[in-house]
């Protein structure tokens, strides 16, 4: 870990139920979590009430997604206006699923975060390479062309945590190892102190997520540049989750 408070989030994604959500909130409740660590679960939209109602306020809540601009026309969108609105204060921007399932374009994102931040809706801006991507020698080019689009719109990076998560570790259980992930934050630290500013770089939160879990979190929480995890299945599971948000200490 290094200098940034250490910052865990947990993406549901699209997962859960009424009745699943209130007994993941009531163990994330009485978890024993440490004062060190700034942590933040992401429910699906429908959720976000439910859980800004019942859980801890040691805890943030982000959303998934939200709209590109102001609310209005748009079927089946969601304003970050109205994330506002709820009490949200987050929101993750450029998952790998929404760019590679959805098909969500770099210049559409950075579009995204540049509206959410200037509602005060901070974000969890996503960045990884594809599988063919790192075989072939382009994970730096592909993350420095996520990170370009952020950068050619975002107002400020005050407010942003990056999360590099390499698709290929997404939900299939292989995690990075340690150094794979510790090469590749320290190249978007670089990135950022030659392309956004050395202050930006040094203070910065960059965070790893694909497929974090109770056994692995420690080791990855001792590299020098992981400032934190954003952690999917594994955060589905009170007890689990809490050992990861615990991991720096
Ligand atoms: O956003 C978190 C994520 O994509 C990682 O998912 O299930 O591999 O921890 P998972």
């Amino acid at each position: 870990a290094g200098t940034g408070k250490f910052f865990v989030g947990g993406n549901w994604k699209c997962n859960g139920t009424k009745d699943s959500i209130s007994t993941l909130v009531s163990d994330l409740n009485s978890a024993n979590i440490e004062s060190d660590v700034d942590v933040v679960v992401s429910p699906p939209y429908l959720y976000i009430d439910q859980v800004k109602s019942s859980l801890t306020d040691r805890i943030e809540i982000s959303a998934q997604n939200c709209w590109v601009g102001k609310g209005g026309a748009y079927t089946g969108e969601i304003s970050a206006e109205q994330l506002k609105d709820i009490g949200c204060k987050w929101v993750i921007l450029g998952h790998s699923e929404r760019r590679h399932v959805i098909g969500e374009n770099d210049e559409f994102i950075g579009k995204k975060a540049a509206y959410a931040l200037n509602q005060d809706i901070k974000v969890i801006a996503c960045i990884g390479e594809l599988l063919e991507e790192r075989e072939s020698g382009k994970t730096f080019d592909v993350c420095f062309k996520q990170l370009k689009a952020f950068a050619d719109s975002v107002p400020s990076w005050e407010n942003i945590v990056i999360a590099y998560e390499p698709v290929w570790a997404i939900g299939t259980g292989k995690v990075a190892t340690p150094e794979q992930a510790q090469e590749v934050h320290s190249a978007v630290r670089d990135w950022l102190k030659k392309n956004v500013s050395a202050e930006v770089a040094s203070s910065i939160r960059i965070i790893y997520g694909g497929s974090v879990n109770g056994s692995n979190c420690d080791e990855l929480a001792k590299q020098e540049d992981i400032d934190g995890f954003l952690v999917g299945g594994a955060s589905l599971k009170g007890p689990e989750f809490a050992k990861i948000v615990n991991s720096v200490t």
